[in-house]
């Protein structure tokens, strides 16, 4: 059976995979299993930051592979203390809790804003996470609740009470469901993802952390994929100049391996206490190990190349007939195209460029540090392919 026979036969049917098997990858190149060459605008959905087989990271990992891959959370290891001591020192957020995706990273955050709320309360009247319309946060069920899109709330209830969903930008909204409930937090995406690449207007997201302060409810910014250097600043929530309560990430900080990262500020720092929250391979070595390697080099030589690159891509789309709009931030950005997207990530893949779509749009989120003569083969194709309406 070949490799695609194999996974349609064996793996559960959750992905409509392109039908193409990746063999091998060597920074933003990947090849299938004919040989086929691709340059990949897609990077694992925004985690392989510094593109495939990044040696620093693979020396990290193999090095605490040997060293000690694995211990429990009974013990303390070097890598996770060091991790969580670089995020804090990078973003002002005072503790760490490392879980392994991005919705587990979300449900830490929820807990520890309940939590919060339980403190001072005394009961659980503050329980309500107020998220937004169009966000994604999982598919954990706690976070497909989190998640504002009908479309996540079929087939798998009961699901998980106490989110109310607001329209994004729309700070009367907020506030008006601030009031019918008792919330405990506000979580949000600088910039929806998933959810078709749209950013956040700076006087909302300013709005909301002004209304977590009145309300002493923790504004919490997921970072999932918007985090690591991806919007051109470590974190989105830099480009807005608020500083969030807690900030959760994943992908592109684990460097191929599975990480999520819960960052908790001066509020709910000591929130969660012993047995309040674990994980059997949160925080684990070798993947901190990997995970400081990665975060070490996001450094404003880094940054101003993402910014640099992001305007490149920009300037190179820019004008193509049939291109609508284009949005988002950094290196992460959304085209709203005439032509169907999943009919130009089609023909774009035939001629060797991967990308990803969001909604209805064309979603880029190449790696950080993709050679700009690389960037500029592929979009021209995704150009060609645009304008072929
Ligand atoms: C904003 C956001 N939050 C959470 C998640 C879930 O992350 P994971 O798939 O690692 O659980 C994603 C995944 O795409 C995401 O984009």
């Amino acid at each position: 059976m070949s490799i695609i026979e194999t996974d349609h036969q064996y793996v559960a049917n959750t992905y409509k995979r392109f039908p193409v098997a990746l063999v091998r990858g060597k920074g933003a190149k990947a090849w299938d299993e004919n040989g086929k060459e691709y340059i990949d605008l897609g990077s694992g959905i925004a985690v392989n930051i510094f593109g495939y087989g990044d040696e620093k990271w693979k020396q990290a990992v193999t090095a605490q592979l040997d060293a000690l891959p694995h211990s429990s959370n009974l013990y303390h290891t070097e890598p996770c203390g060091k991790l969580a001591k670089m995020l804090c020192e990078r973003t002002g957020m005072k503790k760490v809790f490392f879980a392994n995706s991005g919705a587990e990273a979300n449900e830490c955050a929820v807990k520890a804003a309940r939590k919060y709320a339980y403190d001072k309360y005394g009961d659980e009247s503050h329980s309500t996470v107020i998220t937004l319309k169009n966000s994604f946060h999982g598919r954990t069920l706690g976070m497909l609740s989190a998640t504002g899109q009908d479309h996540f709330h079929r087939f798998f209830g009961p699901f998980t009470p106490g989110f109310v969903y607001a329209e994004a930008n729309n700070l009367s909204d907020v506030k008006r469901l601030s009031e019918e409930n008792g919330c405990c937090a506000v979580m949000v995406e600088m910039v929806q993802g998933e959810g078709g690449v749209m950013p956040l207007n700076y006087g909302f997201v300013k709005g909301i952390w002004q209304l977590c302060k009145e309300k002493d409810m923790l504004f919490i910014v997921d970072e999932v994929q918007t985090g690591n250097g991806r919007s051109g600043r470590l974190f989105s929530y830099m480009n807005f100049e608020r500083q969030p309560d807690i900030v959760t990430t994943a992908k592109g900080l684990g460097g191929g391996l599975p990480i999520g990262a819960c960052l908790l500020g001066e509020k709910a720092e000591n929130t969660l206490g012993y047995g309040d929250h674990g994980s059997t391979f949160g925080g684990n070595p070798a993947v901190c190990a990997g995970a400081i390697s990665i975060l070490e080099r996001i450094d404003d030589a880094l940054l101003q190349g993402v910014r640099e690159r992001s305007a490149f891509i920009v300037d190179k789309l820019n004008g193509a007939k049939g291109l609508k709009s284009i949005s988002g931030m950094g290196l992460m950005l959304g085209l709203e195209t005439e032509r169907s997207a999943g009919e130009i990530a089609g023909a774009c893949l035939a001629r060797g460029v991967l990308v990803l779509t969001a909604k209805a749009k064309v979603r880029l989120l190449p790696p950080l540090t993709i050679g700009f003569e690389e960037l500029e083969k592929a979009v021209s194709i995704l150009r060609e392919e645009i304008e072929r309406v």
